[in-house]
């Protein structure tokens, strides 16, 4: 990998990479580069991590082969114009941006850039995260498999089309929020059968760790699975029935359309530039993208 890779951006992703690429061996400290407008923040980083903190974002982008950016996808309009003339051919660009395409990213940059759009979640936060990485055309093996080895530093990684990445951001980008949604109604229900909420919590989120570590660990479809544990006229499948009068898995299946689409919506509304002109003058159509609102 090309070093030292450069972070614009130090807040909860940008620190998750951080962390994960020192933590799993990838990169020393020294090899990473951050910018990160905060002054309190960025001295936070450096402390914590040891890693480098560039002087701008300009300085970042001279001295990084890669780039991982990690602004809120309405900042991007203000960071692009910013480092896009400073771009060179064989500069990587990785951003994490929800919802902002790379198209729309390279329609601030004059030289046609190598791009990997990445599309992480939360749990990102402590390398359980699972990452959707898209290239783009010009992208090369390399730069999808350096892509690769910085998320797998915080997760997994699946690859898919660009075109899928608003799915991604349905599924699993806002899926952590489901499965909140899902442990907070199991431990209610233990509370309402008499549980402490103390002892529902820990039995309800040891439940949903376990079941999926069974996934993963045996490689069975769930649905296997769940057949494993009904025992006919039993419990479990008195449960299961209930779920499905309450008509829990369209719920979820219709989660995971509605916030497509609302992805897809979000996407939109962002603009291209009028031109690739000088930073500073380079300004986004209507600038919609401003009320852009992550994962
Ligand atoms: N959090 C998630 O679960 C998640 C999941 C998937 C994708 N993402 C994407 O990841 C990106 C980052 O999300 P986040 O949750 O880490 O957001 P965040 O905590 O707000 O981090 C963004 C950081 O960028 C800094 N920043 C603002 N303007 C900048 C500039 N001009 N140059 C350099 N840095 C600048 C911000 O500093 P200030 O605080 O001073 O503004 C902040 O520290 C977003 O695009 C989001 O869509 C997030």
């Amino acid at each position: 990998m090309r070093k030292p890779v450069g972070i614009i951006g130090g807040g909860n992703i940008g620190e998750a990479l951080i962390a994960g690429v020192i933590q799993s061996g990838l990169l020393s400290p020294e090899e990473i580069l951050f910018f990160e407008p905060r002054v309190d923040r960025r001295d936070y980083l450096r402390g914590k991590y040891q890693a480098l903190s560039a002087k701008s974002n300009v300085d970042l982008v001279t001295r990084s082969p890669i780039i991982i950016l990690a602004v809120k996808p309405q900042s991007v309009p203000e960071v692009l114009p910013e480092i896009s003339r400073s771009m060179r051919k064989d500069h990587l660009l990785i951003s994490i941006c929800a919802g902002v395409p790379l198209d729309y990213l390279q329609s601030f940059c004059p030289l046609p850039v190598r791009m990997v759009r990445a599309m992480p979640n939360i749990p990102a936060l402590i390398q359980k995260g699972a990452t959707a990485l898209a290239p783009s055309p010009n992208a090369q093996a390399e730069d999808l498999s350096t892509a690769e080895a910085i998320f797998q530093a915080v997760g997994i990684t699946v690859i898919v089309k660009e075109s899928l990445m608003d799915a991604v951001t349905g599924l699993s980008g806002s899926g952590p929020a489901y499965v909140f949604a899902v442990i907070e109604a199991l431990t209610v229900g233990g509370v309402k059968e008499g549980l402490s909420q103390e002892a529902a919590l820990a039995l309800t989120t040891q439940t949903v760790l376990g079941a999926a570590h069974l996934i993963q660990s045996t490689g069975k479809h769930p649905a296997t699975l769940r057949d494993q544990v009904c025992t006919p006229g039993g419990t479990t499948i008195s449960g299961l029935y209930a779920m499905e009068e309450g008509g829990f898995k369209l719920a979820l299946m219709n989660a995971v359309i509605a916030a497509t689409r609302r992805s897809k919506e979000l996407g939109e509304a962002l603009q291209k530039p009028i031109s690739t002109a000088p930073p500073g003058r380079t300004k986004p159509v209507g600038g919609k993208g401003s009320s852009q609102k992550s994962g």
